[in-house]
């Protein structure tokens, strides 16, 4: 039974006054009704892919989407998306979307497919070939009209190589009608160059390239977001003028989003009932835009240990760069307090290569200066207190969630 005093206390903290109205407008996968500046991409978007509600036989309609981190592309293509299924009203239509960081392998990728179009397909289980022509029968078979997103799909090009593109491009022509269109989503088009010559054309013809946001245009997501997120007239003109201040040095929204979230909880923390300028700056010195929170949970536990590793090193030598020995024995040291049996030296070293892909670290060969020439490691924000301890608590929850598989 709950004693009195912690009823109070319990109902003093649900009934505390608070500066949001719906926090979950401001969370990384909710994507807003309503994109300031990117509307004319959207129109783009729309003539270019109407052809997937008309009868004729049209040819395949794929589009590629690039710009730099947080220019929206992620929210421009899910947005789409769901007005394309607002439209469709027979349902015949399916938006897949596909994270190619998380979904790592052409594999998973078509199995995912595959499930889409019937939840009994088994994740597992058959051979790539197997499941390719198990796709191509069920595209025939439901006939739907597909929109299949792959995001980040220059990582996983990074990783695999280019012929799952081309195999997946194939299933397509290998149906009697062109069910799938594609949205390609990356940073820039260099992973093109590695296709053949009509491929890399096709690309190139078919391409939206956003920019940077400007302050201006940051100011207006920021009031939108507001809106959604806040209750009326909780955040002051000049709160909102400091985030787009703060986040047009890197253009990115999802950082000025990140600044509004983290001003709200400042706010409440303090119980004041209005976001002033003061609750930014505190929320500006808690979040970093450069390490984005979303990769580093998406990293294995060994990763996330060796991450932990470098992150300390650098704390503790102050230096901008550390040797990979020197990130090694850290790494052992983590192992030990986590309980966890050190990897062998290949091993950490595919791990490097892999957090250096994902641009979570830098590496450089040492110049002169050094005896021999050793890989010098650094990651691109040295002020990394809150990214320590984020990631201190997401191997804690890995661990505990992998010794309750293991029961
Ligand atoms: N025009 C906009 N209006 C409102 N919110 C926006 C707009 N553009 C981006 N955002 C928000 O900013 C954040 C980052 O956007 P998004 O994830 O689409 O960026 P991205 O270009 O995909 O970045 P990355 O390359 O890092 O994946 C998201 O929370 C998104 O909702
Ligand atoms: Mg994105």
């Amino acid at each position: 039974m709950m004693h009195s005093s912690d009823e109070e206390y319990f109902n003093s903290l649900i009934k505390k006054p608070t500066v949001f109205k719906n926090i979950g407008c401001l969370s990384v996968t909710y994507t807003p009704p309503y994109l300031p500046h990117r509307e004319e991409e959207l129109r783009t978007l729309a003539k270019y892919f109407k052809t997937i509600f008309e009868e004729q036989d049209e040819p395949l309609r794929k589009i590629c989407i690039t710009g730099p981190t947080g220019s929206g592309k992620t929210t421009l293509a899910k947005r789409f998306g769901q007005l394309l299924e607002n439209i469709d009203k027979n349902k015949n239509f399916l938006l897949v979307y596909i994270n190619c960081r998380i979904y790592k392998s052409p594999y998973l990728i078509i199995s995912t497919l595959a499930r889409k179009l019937n939840k009994a397909i088994p994740p597992r289980g058959y051979s790539f070939e197997e499941l390719q022509s198990l796709l191509i029968r069920l595209l025939d078979f439901y006939s739907p009209k597909v929109l299949l997103v792959l995001d980040e799909i220059d990582y996983l090009i990074s990783r695999v190589g280019t012929d799952f593109l081309y195999t997946l491009l194939r299933i397509s022509e290998m149906t009697t009608k062109q069910w799938i269109s594609y949205i390609f989503i990356a940073r820039n088009l260099n992973f093109i160059h590695q296709l053949d010559a009509s491929t890399q054309s096709s690309f190139q013809s078919n391409h939206i390239s956003l920019d940077r946001y400007s302050e201006t245009d940051l100011k207006d997501i920021i009031k939108s977001r507001s809106e959604l997120a806040f209750y009326d007239s909780t955040i002051t003109e000049d709160s909102v003028e400091l985030i787009a201040d703060i986040s047009s040095k890197s253009g990115d929204a999802r950082y000025a989003i990140e600044i509004l979230w983290g001003a709200g909880q400042c706010a409440d923390d303090e119980s004041s009932p209005i976001v002033y300028p003061d609750h930014v700056r505190k929320a500006k010195a808690l979040i970093h835009p450069e390490i984005r929170r979303e990769v580093i949970l998406t990293l294995t536990l060994h990763q996330k240990l060796i991450l932990l590793a470098i992150i300390r090193k650098l704390k503790h030598t102050k230096n901008a760069y550390i040797s990979t020995n020197d990130a090694i024995s850290s790494y052992r040291l983590a192992c030990e307090e986590y309980e966890e049996e050190p990897r062998r030296h290949t091993q950490i070293w595919s791990y490097l290569k892999e957090l250096s892909k994902q641009d979570v670290i830098s590496t450089k060969i040492s110049g002169e200066g050094m005896r021999g020439k050793t890989t010098l490691i650094s990651i691109p924000d040295i002020s990394v207190e809150t990214i320590e301890l984020f990631l201190m608590k997401s191997i804690e929850n890995q661990k505990k969630t992998v010794e309750h598989a293991e029961k």
